[in-house]
């Protein structure tokens, strides 16, 4: 039997702002075994994104517990949730979020920055992850200088960077043409079939089919189906 690696429970995201306090996560309830690919999916503002932001140790929930590996990391401080983020979690963004200031290499070579690895050896493995995207003639390019498919597979080789046990991708197609979208999805097939565990935020119910198994959420909470 696989080994449960995530697992939400009961949690809850409230968001203060002051005046009002917005209830993203309403006692969410999830179990995600390693090397499973599952998606979220639930309409506009149903509190996907908070979900996976915790999954990926980007932020704290106000009540419950979640358990990366049998660990409770609900309770850690956020210079102690990147550490683990750094070293457990490659992070997919919509819109890329890559630094306009470095070149394609030393955006996948940043993450690695934080831990003890050679200059040498964090140039060389960011080659390699890039040329194995296809980026091989683009390590020098600045992110104004290359495609939205291009930006996205920078953006997911740097999510590969620390050689991460789970990618968390929160709407990767949402800015790409459906054939660009395609290969981000064939790429995020392969890093599952090379034993990933992968959270993939989609709307899309195709992209969705890539998955062995959907999670439903609605106003913060679980539903059967939407
Ligand atoms: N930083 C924040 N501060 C306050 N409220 C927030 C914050 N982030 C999200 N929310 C609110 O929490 C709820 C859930 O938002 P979330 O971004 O998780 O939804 P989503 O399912 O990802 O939506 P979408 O499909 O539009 O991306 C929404 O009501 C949203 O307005
Ligand atoms: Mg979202």
């Amino acid at each position: 039997m696989e080994k449960t690696l995530i697992k939400l429970e009961n949690v809850w995201k409230i968001y203060d702002l002051g005046k009002v306090k917005v209830e993203a996560l309403r006692g969410i309830n999830i179990t995600i075994k390693k090397g499973e690919f599952v998606a979220v999916m639930g309409p506009s503002g149903s509190g996907k994104s908070t979900c996976v932001h915790l999954i990926g140790c980007l932020d704290r929930p106000t009540k419950g517990s979640i358990y990366l590996d049998k660990s409770d990391i609900s309770k850690l401080t956020r210079s102690q949730l990147s550490s683990i983020r750094g070293k457990k979690i490659g992070f997919v963004f919509q819109q890329f979020n890559l630094m306009n200031t470095l070149t394609v290499l030393e955006n996948v070579t940043l993450p690695m920055m934080f831990y003890d690895v050679l200059p040498s050896v964090r140039k060389k493995r960011a080659e390699k992850i890039l040329e194995e995207m296809g980026l091989g003639h683009r390590l020098s390019h600045y992110p104004t200088e290359i495609s939205g498919g291009e930006k996205q597979r920078v953006a997911v080789a740097r999510s590969l960077a620390n050689d991460p046990e789970i990618i968390v991708a929160d709407e990767p197609t949402g800015n790409l043409d459906s054939k660009k979208g395609k290969e981000i999805m064939d790429i995020l097939d392969n890093l599952h079939k090379s034993g990933k565990t992968i959270v993939l935020v989609t709307h899309d119910k195709v992209l969705a089919n890539y998955a062995e198994r959907v999670i439903y959420i609605k106003d913060g909470a679980n539903v059967d189906a939407l």
